[in-house]
């Protein structure tokens, strides 16, 4: 993988971050399965272990696999869980061999291309009863996203070539491209109002994902200069509340399909 992933800024926001994860969960109804238990639950793209953590808990029979492309993640990840399997791979490539039961993810999807493709991929991978769970920010259309091109101003040569276009798609796009392959489809579409805790808040969240690939194409002193300026715009987009805290409004896409 390109980007070393630093498991220290990502669970700086641990709490923020995992509530999704809680909700896609409970919106897992395997009930067929869950009479014998899942046999096999794949956490894909389960970066420290947080979640992967969630999936042990709830299925403590289950042979649980967390798939990462990062070391660094992984590493985190084996060193908290010892217990639980973990591979090192690329998920545009990455398949789970035998039938799974369960294919979850927790915000991680959106850092692959092509949903239309990939989605109904992974479907395929199930065992017939099986469960894709996804959750993905949704979040391009926000201030903290938009203003990322308002702070780019003299390293915008370097920053521009590694931005992507918005890898989620509307929720229809998953419909068609699960409708024809899944016995039943739950998607939705949530915002939580995030109150995020210390300075400088919605940029040092964001320095933990979206901004991660930017700052890492750019030389120390650049990626420092980029990131103050882009601190400055946000603090007047988002501006700490009296109480401290920070509002930062943060819209996820789940997808919940049964094969
Ligand atoms: C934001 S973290 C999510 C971690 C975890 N699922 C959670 O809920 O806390 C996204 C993870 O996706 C991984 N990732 C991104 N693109 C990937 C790819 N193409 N193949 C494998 N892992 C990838 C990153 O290494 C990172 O650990």
């Amino acid at each position: 993988m390109r980007h070393a992933w630093n498991p220290g800024q990502y669970l700086k926001f641990g709490g923020h971050r995992l509530r999704p994860a809680i909700d896609l969960l409970a919106r897992v109804d395997v009930a067929r399965i869950d009479e014998q238990g899942p046999e096999t639950v794949f956490d894909l793209g389960c970066g420290p272990g947080n979640s992967t953590r969630l999936l042990a808990e709830r299925w403590p029979k289950a042979g649980i696999t967390g798939v990462d492309g990062s070391a660094g993640m992984l590493e985190q990840a084996a060193k908290d869980l010892p217990g639980l399997n973990w591979v090192e791979a690329d998920l545009n490539t990455w398949t789970p061999g035998e039938g799974a039961d369960v294919l979850f993810s927790n915000a991680a999807l959106h850092w692959l291309d092509d949903h239309a493709v990939l989605f109904p991929r992974l479907l395929a991978h199930l065992k017939p009863g099986g469960v894709l769970a996804v959750q993905m920010p949704g979040n391009y259309a926000a201030p903290s996203h938009m203003l990322i091109k308002e702070a780019m101003g003299p390293w915008r040569n370097k920053i521009e070539p590694v931005m992507r276009p918005d890898p989620v798609g509307e929720l229809s796009l998953y419909y068609d491209a699960l409708s024809p392959v899944a016995s039943h489809l739950d998607i939705w579409e949530t915002i939580y109002m995030q109150a995020l805790e210390g300075e400088n808040a919605a940029a040092e969240w964001l320095k933990g994902s979206a901004l991660k690939p930017l700052l890492d194409v750019l030389d120390e002193e650049e990626a420092e200069a980029f990131f103050a300026a882009y601190s400055e715009l946000t603090r007047k987009a988002y501006p700490k509340r009296p109480d401290g805290k920070t509002l930062y409004p943060f819209r996820r896409v789940f997808v919940v399909a049964k094969k």
